[in-house]
Order: structure tokens, then C-alpha cells, then sequence
């Protein structure tokens, strides 16, 4: 890489941000483009947040993707929202147009294009349970609703935050029903009866030996399993593919986002 007084800078904020992928393709792709850009992992602590936005003006960089843990929090740094954000409450994308920061979120599209593209799923009037309430579940959560699901159920093990996104939810979707149930509850025999999508939308499965979330026994035939988990196979991929259903990992969302 040929890096110049002129290359403009770009990347990523989180912790962690080793597992990430988008270095490698990102700078593979302003390569092949010929345009004088760099992206850079930027390792972001949760306290740092604030100091880091400001840095995107006061270094002008050109923009940066959000990831683990800031997508929620970084919304109220920003100058602008678009509506995706205004909606789903949660950033992945900042442009720095002449020192504005505007804020967007590409997950919930690059997922529902995914999953309809790559998984041959049709979210309308299915019934889906997510794992998590992240900044990630937020963006899926809210595109799964637009785009017309029939049920919506959030596990998460902290279950304030599930109470928050339920709320976020019905205030920006009213009439839409959101059941929570207790992190314990995700062991039950019968926690995916009925249920046509599981997302799991946790980092759990980031590293080897991570906790698999829900047990074999719950898995159905007909059920479509999705983890946006992308940096390896999660356990939860192996037995979907080892149980014959199908299923699809983060490298579809993050190719379509
Ligand atoms: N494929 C893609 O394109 C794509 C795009 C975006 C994100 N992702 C992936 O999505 C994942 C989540 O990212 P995020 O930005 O949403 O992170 P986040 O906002 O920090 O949320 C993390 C979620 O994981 C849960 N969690 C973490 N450790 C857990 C554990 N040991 N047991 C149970 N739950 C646990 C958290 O639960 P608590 O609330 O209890 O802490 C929370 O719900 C990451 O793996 C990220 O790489 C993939």
C-alpha cells in the first residue's frame, strides 16, 4: 500500500477490534479501485468514545464504521442522523462532511438483503427470536419489523436491556408486540416452538470456547438459523449445519452491508 501526503484516512472504532475483517477488505478494495484511501482498526475503549468522535474532526478522517460497544452510544455524539438511525437508535457508519458527522446504519439492510438474497428467506409474517440487545439487535429488530415479521421475541442476558430495546421498539413501531423472556428461559424444551428465525445477535461465539447460547434439542427443522457472528464457525453454525437446517453467518451480512 502506497500511503501519501494526499491519502485520506478512514476505519473502524470498537473493543475488540482484532476480529475484524473490514481492514482487510476495505484496503483491498481501495486498492483495486486505485483510490487513495487507507482504513484503519482503531481500538476505541468506552470511555475514549467521545474523545475519538472529536478526533474524526480534528485529524480529518473521512469517515468510520462503529462497532462493539459504541453503536448506540455514539448516536448522540453525532452533528446529523439519517432516518434508518432516527429509527433504529443505533449508528455503524460516520461521514465527516467538512467537520458535520453524520450519522447512518447499513447492518439492518445488509442483514435483511442477506437473508433474503444469500439465505432465500422471506422475513414477512415469520415469527423470530433474537439473542442479544446490542447495537446490533437493535438495527436487525427494527428492519425485521419494517419489513413486516409477525413476531418478535428477545432473549438477552441482561435483561434491562432487553427492556430497553422492547421499549425503543413499541415507541417506534406502536401495535408491534414484543415478548421478552428470561435469559434462563432460552434452556426450555420448547423456546423455539412456533419460531421461523433465530438471530443470534450476541458475540458469543467470537471465540473458541465461548458459551453456545441454546441447546440442540431446542433446533427444528424448519427453523432458520442466522449468527452475525463472522470472524470463525460458531458453535451455533456447526449444529445448524450438523442438524441439516439452514442457516447463514455474519459474512453474508457484512458482504451485503
Ligand atoms: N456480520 C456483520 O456484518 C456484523 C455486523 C455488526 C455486528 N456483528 C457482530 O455482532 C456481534 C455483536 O455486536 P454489537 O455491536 O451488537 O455488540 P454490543 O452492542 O456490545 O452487544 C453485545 C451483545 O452480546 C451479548 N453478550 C456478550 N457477551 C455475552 C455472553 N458471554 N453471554 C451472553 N450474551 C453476551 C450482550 O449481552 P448484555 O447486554 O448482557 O451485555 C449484548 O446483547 C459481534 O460479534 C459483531 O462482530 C456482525
Amino acid at each position: 500500500m502506497d500511503i501519501k501526503g494526499t491519502t485520506k484516512i478512514t476505519g473502524v472504532f470498537g473493543n475488540p477490534v482484532e476480529h475484524s475483517l473490514s481492514p482487510v477488505f476495505q484496503n483491498a478494495a481501495f486498492q483495486a479501485t486505485g483510490l487513495d484511501y487507507v482504513y484503519i482498526p482503531f481500538l476505541v475503549l468506552q470511555e475514549n468514545l467521545k474523545k475519538a468522535v472529536d478526533g474524526i474532526r480534528a485529524l480529518n478522517i473521512k469517515g468510520v464504521n462503529i462497532t462493539i460497544p459504541h453503536k448506540s452510544n455514539v448516536v448522540k455524539l453525532l452533528d446529523d442522523i439519517d432516518d434508518d438511525v432516527k429509527i433504529l437508535g443505533v449508528a455503524n457508519t460516520i461521514l465527516n462532511e467538512n467537520g458535520i458527522l453524520k450519522g447512518f446504519n447499513t447492518d439492518g439492510k445488509g442483514f435483511i438483503r442477506s437473508i433474503q438474497e444469500d439465505g432465500g428467506f422471506t422475513p414477512k409474517d415469520k415469527k423470530v427470536l433474537i439473542l442479544g440487545a446490542g447495537g446490533t439487535s437493535y438495527a436487525i429488530a427494527g428492519r425485521l419489523i419494517k419489513e413486516g415479521i409477525s413476531s418478535l421475541i428477545i432473549c438477552n442476558r441482561t435483561k434491562e436491556k432487553a427492556i430497553l430495546l422492547k421499549n425503543h421498539l413499541e415507541k417506534k413501531f406502536t401495535f408491534f408486540p414484543v415478548k421478552i423472556i428470561n435469559f434462563e428461559e432460552r434452556k426450555n424444551k420448547d423456546l423455539l416452538n412456533g419460531v421461523d428465525l433465530l438471530v443470534n445477535t450476541t458475540s458469543c461465539g467470537m471465540k473458541e470456547g465461548d458459551e453456545l447460547l441454546i441447546s440442540e434439542e431446542v433446533l427444528h427443522k424448519n427453523l432458520f438459523v442466522y449468527d452475525v457472528v463472522y470472524n470463525r464457525k460458531t458453535e451455533l453454525i456447526k449444529m445448524a449445519q450438523d442438524k441439516g437446517l439452514r442457516h447463514l453467518n455474519g459474512l453474508s451480512m457484512l458482504t451485503a452491508t
